[in-house]
């Protein structure tokens, strides 16, 4: 169980850069389940995520080779032989994302069992609108002991309409419905720059896919893909991370390797709250400029606000002069950070789906727990700013979807290190919690 240990107060200076998204590779992986020829796919972030893909693919018979040294970026897959289309219990309950693998194997090979994903600590999140739209492309879909069976001799084009918005559910579709027979014509689709990126990809193994990164998508299916390669787009919520961690240590930093368009809700929300941000075609800049003030913030579907973002902007509104009001709208239960930063001395009073933070409160270290990917990434930042050495127990939440942070962070100037780096290297028994 690693730890951070993290002083605050050092304002970060430097330039740091961002890796591939996550929520972009994930699909991508599933994807290469769709052909027999090898994907291969750059700018592959090194966090938990891609390894639990990479066993959850190996189980069902792929070939996965996760790139090292030079090529440590680069994973190359190959699906010809899949022995069995099943996701294990033991894999989905670690990553929910894994659900992904529905569509491509019901439409690769025919049928598919993956369990189904339970619940998660920021919401119940169910998968209904993945399966009505597999049944709407003639899937047999059905649900026994936790686990889900589809099966279908070939899937038919469709119309579908979601009912709401869902990342992973366009996903799940657009991979399924590039080899249904027929055309599929998908509404209320989700718009997030992953969403392009994996049709993109998708379109380069042979798929005729319009409109992805709009609200309506149109596939004309195809008998087969094809291998190919491709680079995946850098990670926007890594990118926004470490912005907000610019503007709280009031330092100078360039985030790089970024897409400043993917980001345009997080940066106009900042030059409300007075972060000064200038950005070219791959990087933003973070001068801190004087006070931060007091801005309310409305979690949206893209290209509004991210909720990804939302724990971080928590933060962010802790320092700034005045109240702001944040309101989730994507899901039920994602405040859980709030009684953690509270814990730091902040103010912030939850009313159903709206947080209250009165601000400017000054934080101060603590012993504070992550409980999810986001959240562990807020208190990483709300430690950067208070006042003594806060400890961060269960960083393997941030290990899912940050690529060695704190080597990043200590490269700008942030005074952090990883308990758990050292224990190894001595190899004694891990400390007790108390
Ligand atoms: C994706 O999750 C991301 N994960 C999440 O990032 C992100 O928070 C989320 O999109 C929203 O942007 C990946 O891409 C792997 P949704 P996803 O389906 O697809 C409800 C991170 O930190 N819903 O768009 O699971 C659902 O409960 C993670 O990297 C249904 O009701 O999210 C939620 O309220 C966390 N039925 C809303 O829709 C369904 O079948 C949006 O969820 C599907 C979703």
């Amino acid at each position: 169980m690693d730890k951070f240990v993290i002083r605050g107060g050092n304002p970060l200076l430097g330039t740091i850069r961002v890796s591939g998204a996550k929520n972009a590779a994930l699909p991508a992986m599933a994807a290469a389940l769709l052909a027999e020829e090898p994907v291969i796919l750059e700018n592959i972030p090194q966090v938990r995520d891609i390894e639990t893909t990479r066993k959850l693919l190996a189980a069902m018979g792929a070939e996965v080779e996760l790139g090292y040294g030079r090529a440590q970026h680069r994973t190359t897959l190959c699906c010809r032989n899949l022995v069995s289309p099943e996701a294990s219990y033991e894999l989905v309950k670690t990553m929910r994302a894994s659900t992904l693998v529905l569509g491509p194997l019901v439409a690769r090979c025919g049928r598919a069992r993956v369990s189904l994903p339970g619940g998660c600590a920021i919401g119940a999140r169910p998968i209904d609108l993945h399966l009505k739209g597999l049944e709407r492309l003639g899937a047999i879909i059905t649900q026994e002991h936790g686990y889900v069976e589809a099966r279908a001799e070939r899937l038919r084009g469709a119309e579908i309409v979601f009912d709401k918005i869902t990342v992973t559910g366009t996903e799940e579709l657009l991979m399924a419905a590039a080899l249904a027979d027929g055309e599929t014509v998908m509404q209320n689709c989700a718009r997030e720059p992953e969403v392009a990126d994996l049709a993109d990809l998708l379109n380069k193994m042979g798929a005729r896919i319009e409109g992805a990164g709009t609200a309506t998508i149109r596939v004309k299916g195809v008998a087969t893909l094809h291998g190919a390669k491709h680079r995946i787009i850098p990670d926007r919520i890594e990118a926004g991370s470490f912005i907000v961690a610019g503007a709280l240590t009031g330092g100078d930093i360039n985030v790089a390797g970024c897409e400043p368009r993917h980001l345009g809700a997080l940066l106009h929300k900042l030059d409300e709250a007075g972060v000064k941000t200038v950005h070219n075609a791959d990087s933003v800049r973070v001068i801190s400029d004087g006070p931060l003030r007091a801005a309310d913030m409305e979690t949206e579907e893209y290209p509004g606000f991210p909720t990804d973002m939302q724990a971080q902007y928590m933060v962010l509104a802790t320092q700034a002069e005045g109240t702001s009001i944040i309101t989730e709208n994507i899901f039920e239960n994602r405040f859980m950070h709030a009684l953690e930063l509270d814990r730091m001395g902040a103010n912030i009073k939850i009313e159903g789906s709206r947080a209250i933070v009165r601000g400017k409160t000054p934080l101060s270290a603590a012993a504070v727990q992550a409980s999810d990917l986001r959240a562990s990434a807020s208190l990483v930042l709300a430690a950067l700013v208070a006042d003594g050495e806060t400890i961060i127990d269960r960083v393997y939440h941030i290990d899912r979807g940050y690529e060695h942070i704190e080597e990043k962070l200590r490269g700008v100037g942030g005074q952090i290190r990883r308990i758990g780096e050292i224990l190894p290297k001595r190899a004694v028994a891990p400390a007790v919690r108390a």
